[in-house]
């Protein structure tokens, strides 16, 4: 048997307002619920079991996802009553896991599209005997995440999380949020309080002389934890850029959900998604954008790398560039919006009223 955890818990903060009502990966991207692109891609590798490692709006995976079954998997939840960071949720998985002593276990960050190697991974664990394996990824620039050097051999040497001092960018390998963890190594993890593996977890086993041993795959890797990212993830998926069994539909320009209306001369590409129930007006211009469940795209509208909130409104000839709108907000005609904007849920723009020039 083959066994993964999902960390799918976090708040999700730098995707609000999208995340107030729906944890991040339950937020669709090209058509389904993130969640289900990882399900079908860990399904595809033989992964046979899959727990769920829940805590931030933990009561809506199991109606969705069920036992697993309708996804080839089975499925069971765990949920951490208080947050206990990515170290703590995948000890609080560890009683609903099958593997035994010395056994390899899957995790994975719940918030990464990546066509890593899955099996590859296990395979280099196996290999290298270690006690930890991690994915890593090379990206130019490594700022933002936790740098992971390594030995010709990829015995992990160090951990930086999100370097502050040029001195400090000694790689560009980055932990790219997929390990194999050897069974001990978990029930090994403090339980009842925080623990975050990158920052306690993997350092400690450092320097206790456990052997953590790196495997840099340069496959597509996206963490979609920021707005821009999700939305080009969506858009990669509807492209087939990566491929995804769970994507409703074969890859092409956009993909339009059974139940949303899109009016002759409308034009939608660049992967753009429309959700059911949506409609597109006549006139409007869609590219490589998100468009929810519900929301409706005006005539003449032009919307870019963007997400609409499902019920959400973009009213005529306005334009969106780069921006976030909450489920249900209501924006008027002829505003021009981007650049990282969010409009919260719920809110009502009036026409005209905003203009932000792109240039
Ligand atoms: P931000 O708030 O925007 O940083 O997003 P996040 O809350 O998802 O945090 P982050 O991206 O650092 O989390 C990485 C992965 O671990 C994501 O898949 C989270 O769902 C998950 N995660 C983070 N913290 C916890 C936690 O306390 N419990 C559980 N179960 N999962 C967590």
């Amino acid at each position: 048997m083959t066994e993964a955890v999902l960390l799918v818990g976090g708040r999700g903060t730098r995707l609000q307002p999208l995340t107030l009502n729906t944890p991040k990966p339950m937020v669709p991207a090209a058509g389904v619920p993130f969640l289900a692109h990882q399900l079908a891609r860990a399904k595809a590798a033989g992964v046979d079991h899959v727990v769920l490692a829940t805590s931030y709006l933990a009561e809506v995976f199991e109606p969705y996802f069920g036992d697993g079954s309708a996804h080839g998997l089975r499925l069971t939840y765990v949920t951490e009553d208080e947050p206990l960071g990515t170290g703590g949720a995948i000890r609080s998985a560890a009683g609903a896991l099958a593997a035994g002593p010395g056994e390899p276990v899957l995790v994975f960050n719940g918030d990464i599209l990546t066509g890593l190697d899955i099996p590859g991974l296990l395979g280099s664990h196996r290999r290298a005997g270690a006690d930890v394996t991690l994915h890593l990824t090379r990206v130019a620039d490594p700022r933002a995440f936790g740098l992971v050097p390594t030995a010709a051999d990829g015995r992990v040497l160090a951990f930086t999380e999100k370097p502050q001092h040029p001195d400090e960018i000694v790689t560009d390998q980055i932990n790219a949020g997929a390990y194999v963890f050897r069974r001990e190594v978990i029930d090994a993890i403090p339980t009842g309080r925080p623990v975050s593996v990158e920052r306690e977890t993997f350092p400690g086993l450092l320097a206790s002389g456990a052997l953590l041993h790196g495997v840099v795959d340069t496959a597509y890797w996206l963490d979609l934890g920021r707005p821009a990212s999700f939305v080009q993830a969506s858009a990669d998926l509807v492209r087939g850029v990566v491929r995804s069994p769970a994507v409703p539909g074969e890859p092409g320009e956009y993909l339009v959900l059974p139940g949303a209306r899109v009016e002759d001369g409308a034009l939608l590409g660049g992967g753009t998604v429309v959700g059911a129930g949506a409609h597109v007006a006549a006139g409007a211009d869609v590219e490589g954008s998100v468009v929810l469940e519900g929301a409706r795209i005006e005539e003449g509208a032009r919307i870019r790398a963007s997400m609409v909130g499902a019920g959400a409104r973009v009213g005529p000839r306005t334009v969106l560039d780069g921006v976030v709108i909450g489920d249900h907000a209501e924006i008027g005609a002829d505003n021009e919006l981007c650049d990282g904007a969010r409009i919260w849920c719920g809110t009502t723009i009036p026409d005209a009223a905003i203009r932000f020039s792109a240039a």
